[in-house]
């Protein structure tokens, strides 16, 4: 028997390493550190969604719901679905999930079969290469370009005899690329030609910048359901801040998926939150503020990031997201390094890429063997640029002055 598990060969995210190591600095310093490694906004969730979650506890509204969550939910979540993305879909292949985290873990359980792969983008969200390999799915990568965008060729010369399905996630995290629906497109095209599933992450559905988002699956608005190869998952928790309620949901393409999905949930969760779901059916009707919201962290991008790029960190504004993905190759060959010295120097904590680039080598059962980074990603970064403006604001401009030392000193200051 082996000692350690399957989960247990898996590599905790790197996020966790870095939250850690910024709070190690605010016990032994005393001061703050401003926190542009994490993606927590500084905007609050409506009140009436307290007020909502409050009331039905107090009512005695906490009795299980069904695997699927509420009907009236996801009634309204359907209706939702329609008029802001474009999606032709029913109650019935909708799933109310404790945050899109767990909708991902639990969509990834119910498409994964042994021995397949699931193609991620080659930087990915740390958690989503957690939920494949968890899944028993074998992660292969998909290349981004310059502009950290895939293209269908790129994506298309990836997949092989063993590959089950894609990953797209736009806006995306770390990169804050978006695809438009041309992309989106020519991505379809090759899930149908190959065969492909598609898992289509929309947690930053509301944050594009530049252009609109495109809900992947409203592509398949007019196919038949038997035709239709897009699950998707949204979330709460960027649109309303709502980080620590806990709501997202699962939209499954049709009946056959959806019975697989209500396996996944009546086994892992029984049911998600009563209250929360009542937070839900509230906030579906404070649309206003996730449209608010978005143009904070628009503001926040157009103030505090145009001086990265124009120091050679950035190389353009992310269209969308919370996140931006900056190269100090320029003045450190090691990103660990810089964000280390950063941390030390100025109290500013940034996020480094390499455990967004990970490269599992597995075993047959899908054991890590090895996990090491892309030698690409050395020397990236992730800021996060949706938090509090003037913290905001200080942290570029001590990340610019120490990027400005490095510079000064030959890359070792
Ligand atoms: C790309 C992406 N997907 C999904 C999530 C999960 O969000 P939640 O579980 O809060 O809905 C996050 C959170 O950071 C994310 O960055």
């Amino acid at each position: 028997m082996n000692a350690v598990s399957r989960a247990g060969t898996i590599p905790s995210s790197c996020l966790h390493e870095v939250f850690n190591a910024a709070e190690r600095r605010e016990r032994a310093t005393g001061r703050p550190v401003i926190k542009l490694h994490v993606g927590e906004p500084y905007f609050k969730p409506p009140r009436e969604v307290a007020e909502a979650v409050a009331e039905a506890v107090r009512t005695g509204r906490t009795a299980y719901t069904s695997a699927e969550g509420m009907p009236a939910l996801r009634e309204a979540l359907a209706v939702k679905l329609e008029m802001e993305n474009g999606h032709r879909t029913s109650p019935d292949h909708i799933f109310v999930t404790p945050g899109s985290c767990q909708g991902l873990a639990a969509l990834m359980q119910s498409l994964a079969e042994p021995g397949d792969e699931l193609l991620l983008p080659e930087l990915h969200w740390p958690i989503h290469l957690q939920q494949c390999l968890l899944a028993g799915f074998r992660p292969a990568f998909y290349p981004l370009g310059p502009d950290f965008r895939p293209t269908a060729e790129g994506i298309r010369a990836a997949v092989t005899p063993r590959t089950r399905a894609i990953l797209i996630n736009s806006p995306a995290n770390p990169t804050g690329a978006v695809l438009d629906a041309d992309a989106l497109a020519a991505i379809l095209a090759v899930a149908r030609e190959r065969d492909l599933q598609i898992i289509s992450d929309e947690a930053y559905e509301h944050f594009v910048y530049d252009g609109e988002h495109t809900s992947f699956a409203s592509l398949e608005r007019g196919l038949p359901e038997h035709e239709r190869r897009i699950s998707s998952t949204f979330s709460f928790s960027k649109s309303l801040a709502m980080t620590g309620y806990r709501l997202g949901y699962v939209v499954t393409p049709h009946r056959r998926a959806a019975d697989a999905m209500r396996v996944v949930q009546e086994a892992s969760l029984v049911s998600p939150s009563t209250p929360v779901q009542y937070a839900g059916l509230t906030a579906l009707k404070s649309r206003d503020s996730a449209v608010r919201n978005a143009a904070l962290v628009r503001a926040n991008r157009d103030r505090a990031l145009p001086a990265l790029r124009d120091a050679g960190l950035l190389a353009e504004l992310p269209q969308g997201g919370w996140y931006a993905v900056l190269d100090v190759a320029g003045v450190c060959d090691d990103a660990e390094v810089f964000v280390q010295g950063l941390l030390e120097r100025y109290d500013v904590g940034l996020a480094p890429a390499a455990g967004f680039a990970l490269r599992p080598v597995v075993s047959d059962a899908v054991r890590t063997l090895s996990a090491e980074p892309a030698p690409g990603a050395r020397t990236l970064v992730r800021l996060a640029f949706c938090g509090d403006p003037q913290e905001l604001d200080t942290g570029v401009e001590r990340l610019l002055t120490y990027t400005a030392e490095r510079q000064a000193s030959g890359g070792h200051p």
